[in-house]
């Protein structure tokens, strides 16, 4: 006979480069059933279930998510992307506020909501703010949709049975399709079709960007410290960095990313993604036709605009990531054998060639 499964995990944004690799580790780990919600849905098997809910829609998180009574945890990792900082926030509290509501409204058994944030909590979005960044650091002036999502749910959660923690990675990397920010694949696909056209790989950021400081967090690595800081007691309502341990330059990695696709690193260039690869469709639908590629539309690998963002960081962005150790989580990840091993899972699942 099968053992009951004590935890239910609710990952809200299951499909995002966050979201996804969360849900695969709770079904690794054997104790977790696992809830994922997203618009877009997906096949439930074993103990993952997924239900296609817009948390935009309040009637529709009301409809779907009241039979969530067995919830014992709630993951949010879910992300509406705009235009501009300002416009970020209202849509992204909602997201929050009506996920969080309609789930602790009947699960008596609540423990612990999960918030996942990011650095612009420090400004780092803004411009050279002061590293490393630390968990107490003073705030700065709005808007910033993490920091107004951590305040309601922190008043939220005074007087009640549950509690919250926030992760605050560095740029995540990791398997996904179809988001919004996903450096890993940026890189990936710039640099597969770089080769198709037979140039060198030249880094397209700024020319400070190529020598600033720098950290990534892997998405499994960052899926591990979630769960720690979310069944840990001592973890509690506090935030924590995680980012992967090691500090980088893109000077010393790019030319090894260039040598990983077999490619010559010329010197960068500073130039827009989203204008230059604006044009390069026909390309890509050209190399999926010849490598024998998975179909995968152009507008599932580009997120162009979030490369120009990480390689305008012409400033250092590194946030101290020491207090998740004193707490007790001591994992780490080698950032260049990290690019390494997501660009080999994209060959191996014939995303690039
Ligand atoms: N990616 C990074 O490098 C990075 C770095 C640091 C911090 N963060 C932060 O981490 C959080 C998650 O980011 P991410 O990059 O993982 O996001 P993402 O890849 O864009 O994923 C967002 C998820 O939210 C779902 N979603 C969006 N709108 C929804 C709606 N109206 N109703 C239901 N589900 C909805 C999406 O699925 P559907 O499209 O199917 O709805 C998807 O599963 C964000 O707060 C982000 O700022 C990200």
């Amino acid at each position: 006979m099968e053992h009951p499964v004590p935890n239910v995990a609710v990952v809200v944004g299951a499909h995002g480069v966050i979201g996804r690799n969360l849900v695969d580790h709770l079904i690794q780990l054997g104790t977790w059933e696992v809830i994922g919600l997203s618009r877009r849905g997906g096949a439930s098997a074993g103990r993952l279930r997924h239900i296609a809910v817009d948390l935009l829609d309040e009637s529709d998180v009301r409809a779907k998510l009241g039979e969530l009574d067995g919830a014992t945890h709630i993951f949010y990792a879910a992300y509406q992307d705009r235009p501009s900082w300002a416009e970020l926030v209202q849509p992204n509290l909602a997201m929050l506020v009506n996920a969080v509501t309609a789930v602790e409204a009947v699960a008596a058994g609540l423990r612990h909501v999960s918030l996942m944030q990011g650095y612009k909590v420090y400004g780092a979005h803004l411009g050279p703010f002061k590293t490393p960044a630390r968990e107490d650091d003073p705030g700065h002036m709005p808007p910033e949709f993490n920091v107004d999502q951590q305040a309601w749910l922190e008043a939220r959660q005074i007087g009640k049975s549950w509690t919250w923690s926030a992760l605050r990675p560095s740029v995540v990397c990791g398997y996904a399709l179809g988001n919004p920010m996903n450096l890993a694949m940026v890189i990936a696909v710039y640099a597969a079709i770089s080769r198709e056209l037979g140039l060198p790989l030249r880094f397209p950021g700024r020319p400070g960007a190529y020598h600033s400081l720098l950290e990534m967090t892997d998405a499994d690595l960052l899926a591990r410290a979630t769960v720690w800081a979310a069944t840990e007691p001592a973890c509690a309502n506090q935030a924590f960095n995680i980012n992967n341990g090691d500090l980088f330059r893109w000077s010393e990695l790019w030319p090894a990313i260039a040598g990983w696709f077999g490619l010559e690193a010329a010197a960068p260039l500073p130039m827009s993604l989203d204008e230059v690869m604006s044009d390069k469709e026909p390309v890509w639908n050209a190399m999926v036709e010849r490598h024998g590629l998975i179909p995968t539309s152009y507008r599932e690998v580009s997120s162009w605009r979030f490369g120009d963002f990480v390689f305008g960081w012409d400033y250092d962005v590194i946030a101290d990531g020491s207090k998740a150790r004193r707490f007790g989580f001591h994992d780490f990840v080698d950032t260049k054998a990290m690019f390494f091993g997501i660009f080999e899972d994209l060959r191996a699942r014939r995303v690039i060639p």
